[in-house]
Protein backbone atom coordinates (compact mmCIF):
# COMPACT_ATOMS: atom_id res chain seq x y z
CA UNK A 1 0.00 0.00 0.00
CA UNK A 2 1.58 3.51 -0.97
CA UNK A 3 1.37 6.19 1.51
CA UNK A 4 3.02 9.35 1.15
CA UNK A 5 5.50 10.48 3.27
CA UNK A 6 3.75 12.90 5.42
CA UNK A 7 1.65 10.06 6.77
CA UNK A 8 4.36 7.97 7.29
CA UNK A 9 6.32 11.00 9.33
CA UNK A 10 3.15 11.16 11.52
CA UNK A 11 2.77 7.32 11.81
CA UNK A 12 6.57 7.13 12.87
CA UNK A 13 6.49 9.77 14.87
CA UNK A 14 2.82 11.33 16.17
CA UNK A 15 2.01 14.30 17.86
CA UNK A 16 -0.26 14.77 20.58
CA UNK A 17 0.13 10.61 22.10
CA UNK A 18 -1.10 10.13 25.20
CA UNK A 19 -3.54 10.82 28.15
CA UNK A 20 -4.58 14.32 30.01
CA UNK A 21 -4.96 13.98 33.51
CA UNK A 22 -8.30 15.23 34.50
CA UNK A 23 -9.65 16.16 31.06
CA UNK A 24 -12.28 18.76 30.13
CA UNK A 25 -13.77 15.98 27.69
CA UNK A 26 -13.22 12.78 26.68
CA UNK A 27 -14.07 10.11 24.09
CA UNK A 28 -13.37 6.18 22.64
CA UNK A 29 -15.00 5.72 19.63
CA UNK A 30 -14.35 1.99 17.57
CA UNK A 31 -14.62 1.25 13.94
CA UNK A 32 -17.30 -1.18 12.76
CA UNK A 33 -14.84 -1.40 9.59
CA UNK A 34 -12.12 -2.92 11.07
CA UNK A 35 -12.45 -2.60 15.02
CA UNK A 36 -10.07 -0.62 15.97
CA UNK A 37 -10.59 1.94 18.47
CA UNK A 38 -9.06 5.55 18.91
CA UNK A 39 -9.93 7.89 22.49
CA UNK A 40 -8.89 11.55 22.74
CA UNK A 41 -9.21 13.42 25.50
CA UNK A 42 -8.79 17.38 25.74
CA UNK A 43 -8.59 20.04 28.08
CA UNK A 44 -11.04 23.76 26.97
CA UNK A 45 -10.60 26.71 28.02
CA UNK A 46 -14.15 27.38 30.00
CA UNK A 47 -14.14 31.20 28.90
CA UNK A 48 -12.68 31.06 25.38
CA UNK A 49 -13.70 27.15 24.91
CA UNK A 50 -10.27 27.23 22.64
CA UNK A 51 -9.11 23.65 23.05
CA UNK A 52 -5.77 24.49 25.19
CA UNK A 53 -4.27 20.64 25.31
CA UNK A 54 -5.85 17.45 23.48
CA UNK A 55 -4.21 14.10 23.29
CA UNK A 56 -5.25 10.85 21.63
CA UNK A 57 -4.13 7.02 21.78
CA UNK A 58 -4.96 4.91 18.71
CA UNK A 59 -5.39 0.82 18.41
CA UNK A 60 -5.85 1.29 14.64
CA UNK A 61 -3.51 1.42 11.55
CA UNK A 62 -1.09 3.65 10.13
CA UNK A 63 -3.62 5.95 8.86
CA UNK A 64 -5.66 6.08 11.86
CA UNK A 65 -2.15 6.92 13.58
CA UNK A 66 -1.52 9.63 11.06
CA UNK A 67 -4.93 10.90 11.36
CA UNK A 68 -4.91 11.39 15.12
CA UNK A 69 -2.12 13.12 14.54
CA UNK A 70 -2.84 15.30 12.21
CA UNK A 71 -6.44 16.74 13.52
CA UNK A 72 -5.58 17.16 17.33
CA UNK A 73 -2.37 19.33 15.65
CA UNK A 74 -5.04 21.26 13.78
CA UNK A 75 -7.82 21.27 16.89
CA UNK A 76 -5.02 22.38 18.97
CA UNK A 77 -5.68 26.18 20.03
CA UNK A 78 -9.24 26.41 17.98
CA UNK A 79 -12.23 27.17 19.45
CA UNK A 80 -14.81 23.87 20.10
CA UNK A 81 -17.01 25.17 17.30
CA UNK A 82 -14.17 25.41 14.46
CA UNK A 83 -12.61 22.29 15.38
CA UNK A 84 -16.22 20.49 14.91
CA UNK A 85 -15.44 21.57 11.27
CA UNK A 86 -12.06 19.63 10.82
CA UNK A 87 -13.34 17.22 8.62
CA UNK A 88 -11.66 13.64 7.38
CA UNK A 89 -11.13 15.52 3.72
CA UNK A 90 -8.91 17.99 5.36
CA UNK A 91 -7.21 15.79 7.68
CA UNK A 92 -6.38 13.37 4.01
CA UNK A 93 -5.60 16.77 2.59
CA UNK A 94 -2.87 17.62 4.99
CA UNK A 95 -1.66 14.07 4.96
CA UNK A 96 -1.29 14.22 1.07
CA UNK A 97 -3.40 11.81 0.34
CA UNK A 98 -4.75 8.56 1.79
CA UNK A 99 -5.63 5.49 0.20
CA UNK A 100 -9.42 5.20 -0.51
CA UNK A 101 -9.54 1.80 1.58
CA UNK A 102 -8.13 3.70 4.10
CA UNK A 103 -10.52 6.71 4.34
CA UNK A 104 -12.26 4.71 7.37
CA UNK A 105 -9.40 4.95 9.41
CA UNK A 106 -9.58 8.93 9.40
CA UNK A 107 -13.16 8.90 9.31
CA UNK A 108 -12.26 6.77 13.07
CA UNK A 109 -10.50 9.80 14.10
CA UNK A 110 -12.49 12.22 13.11
CA UNK A 111 -15.63 11.23 14.58
CA UNK A 112 -13.89 10.44 18.02
CA UNK A 113 -12.97 14.00 17.71
CA UNK A 114 -16.15 15.11 17.23
CA UNK A 115 -17.80 13.35 19.93
CA UNK A 116 -15.13 14.32 22.10
CA UNK A 117 -16.05 17.86 21.51
CA UNK A 118 -20.04 16.78 21.93
CA UNK A 119 -19.10 15.52 25.30
CA UNK A 120 -17.50 18.42 26.10
CA UNK A 121 -21.00 20.82 24.75
CA UNK A 122 -23.19 18.18 27.04
CA UNK A 123 -21.08 18.41 29.97
CA UNK A 124 -21.37 22.29 29.76
CA UNK A 125 -25.43 22.60 28.45
CA UNK A 126 -23.98 23.66 24.79
CA UNK A 127 -26.01 20.77 23.88
CA UNK A 128 -28.66 18.36 24.43
CA UNK A 129 -27.63 14.59 24.39
CA UNK A 130 -29.01 13.14 21.00
CA UNK A 131 -32.05 11.68 20.89
CA UNK A 132 -32.29 8.71 18.33
CA UNK A 133 -34.40 9.31 15.09
CA UNK A 134 -34.15 9.04 11.53
CA UNK A 135 -31.52 11.07 10.98
CA UNK A 136 -29.26 8.93 13.07
CA UNK A 137 -29.11 6.91 11.09
CA UNK A 138 -28.23 8.99 7.55
CA UNK A 139 -25.50 10.37 9.92
CA UNK A 140 -24.71 6.91 10.26
CA UNK A 141 -24.56 6.00 6.81
CA UNK A 142 -22.17 9.11 6.32
CA UNK A 143 -19.72 7.15 7.86
CA UNK A 144 -19.48 4.07 5.56
CA UNK A 145 -17.12 4.80 2.64
CA UNK A 146 -17.46 3.30 -0.65
CA UNK A 147 -13.71 1.43 -1.08
CA UNK A 148 -13.31 2.17 -4.65
CA UNK A 149 -13.22 6.44 -4.66
CA UNK A 150 -13.10 6.98 -0.98
CA UNK A 151 -16.82 8.47 -0.30
CA UNK A 152 -19.28 7.71 1.63
CA UNK A 153 -22.46 5.98 0.15
CA UNK A 154 -24.83 8.89 1.26
CA UNK A 155 -23.21 11.50 -0.77
CA UNK A 156 -22.57 9.08 -3.76
CA UNK A 157 -26.11 8.60 -3.74
CA UNK A 158 -26.41 4.78 -3.01
CA UNK A 159 -29.05 5.40 -0.37
CA UNK A 160 -32.42 5.64 -1.81
CA UNK A 161 -33.89 5.45 1.20
CA UNK A 162 -33.30 5.33 5.00
CA UNK A 163 -36.33 4.97 7.59
CA UNK A 164 -37.05 4.13 11.09
CA UNK A 165 -40.21 2.91 12.51
CA UNK A 166 -40.59 0.37 15.62
CA UNK A 167 -37.34 -0.80 16.11
CA UNK A 168 -36.93 -1.33 12.37
CA UNK A 169 -34.33 0.62 10.25
CA UNK A 170 -35.25 0.16 6.42
CA UNK A 171 -32.04 0.74 4.00
CA UNK A 172 -32.81 0.66 0.50
CA UNK A 173 -29.44 1.11 -1.73
CA UNK A 174 -28.53 1.49 -5.53
CA UNK A 175 -25.56 -0.41 -5.97
CA UNK A 176 -25.43 -2.65 -8.98
CA UNK A 177 -25.56 -6.69 -8.32
CA UNK A 178 -22.30 -7.17 -9.88
CA UNK A 179 -20.15 -4.76 -7.62
CA UNK A 180 -18.04 -6.58 -5.56
CA UNK A 181 -18.23 -4.33 -2.37
CA UNK A 182 -22.00 -4.92 -2.11
CA UNK A 183 -21.97 -7.15 0.41
CA UNK A 184 -19.19 -5.41 2.74
CA UNK A 185 -21.17 -2.02 2.63
CA UNK A 186 -24.36 -4.17 3.63
CA UNK A 187 -22.57 -5.46 6.41
CA UNK A 188 -20.66 -2.96 7.54
CA UNK A 189 -23.96 -0.59 7.46
CA UNK A 190 -25.14 -3.01 10.02
CA UNK A 191 -22.29 -3.36 12.08
CA UNK A 192 -22.44 0.74 12.59
CA UNK A 193 -26.67 0.54 12.90
CA UNK A 194 -26.25 -2.39 15.81
CA UNK A 195 -24.92 -0.72 18.08
CA UNK A 196 -27.91 1.51 18.77
CA UNK A 197 -29.88 -0.33 20.77
CA UNK A 198 -33.00 0.89 19.84
CA UNK A 199 -32.27 -0.16 16.51
CA UNK A 200 -33.90 -4.25 16.92
CA UNK A 201 -33.65 -5.27 13.21
CA UNK A 202 -31.95 -3.59 10.06
CA UNK A 203 -33.60 -4.83 6.65
CA UNK A 204 -31.18 -3.58 3.60
CA UNK A 205 -32.68 -4.16 0.10
CA UNK A 206 -30.65 -3.46 -3.06
FE1 LIG B 1 -8.55 -0.15 11.49
FE2 LIG B 1 -7.23 1.47 9.92
S1 LIG B 1 -7.65 -0.62 9.56
S2 LIG B 1 -8.14 1.93 11.82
Amino acid sequence: MQYSQKVLDHFMKPHNVGKIENPDAEATEGSPACGDQVSIQMKVNPETQVIEDIKFQSYGCASNIATGSIITDMAKGKTIIEAKEISWKQAAEELDGLPPVKIHCSVLAVDTLRKAIKDYEVKHNLAEVEKFNKDTIVEELKKVIYPQVGEDIVTLKMVKYAGFEEGVAVIDLEIPKFDKYRENIAEEIREHLEQYKEIKEVKITM
